[in-house]
């Protein structure tokens, strides 16, 4: 009821400047009696994924809460998950500003963020304060001056310390604002990350004494033959799940509109229909073997229906809820 108001207030002023301005106020919420103010009760829908129950299918996607530091916030809003991130082994400041864009006529969003976060060890520390009873993911990646070479180490090093923290973890090797990132998706480098990132796994496993499992976040611009790669590869190194999609280069569903120009990738209803295809897709290629978690427009409930009718057993949003708000997550987990 409320949200095209704050909506109207928030979308005056540059894009970067509004979500700064919302975590800040998420966060001064937060741990204090005025939490209730933000909490939706929403009806328990379990689904169980990667061996992990999920009180509800729908997840907030990585990179509005890069630093978790509106975790138990954003769970007061009833995400069933919430995947922070992507954070690196270092702060960085990212690219320069401004690097965020609304393209308000198609319901989307450009970005060239570039990884800007306050490194890992801080992210730790963020995430022993809160109290969030849902899964909490945490998506890691490689600080921008590691070369693409290395970007394994940063990987590791990432796991090393959220291990103990995390219900699941992310490796994100889709990000176009990275320099060579997505590069990491292909052929030997794909395999070799993987295989250190599983003999990773299984040694904090024994360290730890629990298993967190490792998802991959895939880029919408793949061609067919790098998709079956890609599956052929998740599948022999028993990845347990792949989040489907990240942002996408193509600007054609945008041409002529204000912003579209802009360097970066592109989100909400423009991707929507790509990132459903990718998942059908993926999904006849994986057969069950490992879940998808759909992420890319979803902006309604029946968008969101279609991600899972595509094959998603877990769904995410980002976009969708700058531009429609809390009452989204209320409209998809009371009825999906
Ligand atoms: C401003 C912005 C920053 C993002 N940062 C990240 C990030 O740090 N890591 C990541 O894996 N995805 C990031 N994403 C991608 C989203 O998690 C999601 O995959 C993508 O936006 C498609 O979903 P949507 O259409 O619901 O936004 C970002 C998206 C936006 C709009």
């Amino acid at each position: 009821m409320y949200y095209p108001f704050v909506r109207k207030a928030l979308f005056q002023l540059d894009a970067e400047r509004a979500h700064e301005l919302t975590l800040r106020q998420l966060q001064r919420v937060t741990g204090t009696p005025l939490l209730h103010l933000v909490r939706q009760s929403l009806p328990f829908k379990p689904v169980n994924c990667m061996g992990l129950t999920f009180k509800n299918p729908l997840g907030l996607a990585a990179g509005l809460d890069k630093n978790g530091e509106c975790i138990d916030a954003f769970g007061a809003l009833g995400f069933g998950s919430i995947e922070i991130g992507t954070v690196t082994p270092r702060a960085q400041d990212g690219n320069d500003k401004p690097r965020m864009f609304r393209v308000l006529e198609a319901e989307g969003i450009i970005n060239r963020m570039g990884f800007n976060n306050h490194g890992v060890d801080n992210l730790v520390e963020n995430v022993k304060k809160s109290h969030f009873d849902g899964v909490l993911g945490i998506n890691i990646g490689k600080n921008k001056d590691t070369s693409v070479e290395n970007g394994k180490d940063d990987y590791l090093i990432c796991m090393d310390k959220i291990y103990p923290y995390a219900g699941y973890i992310t490796v994100n090797i889709s990000s176009p604002n990275t320099p060579g990132l997505r590069t990491l998706q292909y052929g030997e480098a794909l395999d070799d990350l993987l295989i250190a990132v599983k003999q990773k796994q299984k040694d904090l496993e024994m360290i730890h004494h629990k298993y967190v499992p490792v998802a991959v976040k895939i880029a919408p611009d793949l061609s067919e033959e790098e998709l079956i790669q890609i599956a052929d590869s998740l599948i022999r190194h028993n990845i347990d799940g792949v989040i489907a999609t990240n942002t996408t280069l193509d600007r054609s569903l945008v041409a002529g509109l204000k912003h579209a120009g802009e360097a970066g990738g592109l989100s909400g209803r423009p991707v929507q229909l790509r990132s459903t295809e990718i998942i059908r897709r993926l999904s006849q290629e994986l057969q069950g073997k490992l879940p998808i978690i759909g992420v890319g427009g979803i902006d309604s409930l029946v968008s969101a229906r279609e991600k899972m009718a595509a094959g998603a057993s877990l769904i995410q949003i980002y976009s969708g809820f700058i531009y429609k708000g809390p009452p989204l997550i209320k409209e998809i987990v009371t009825h999906i």
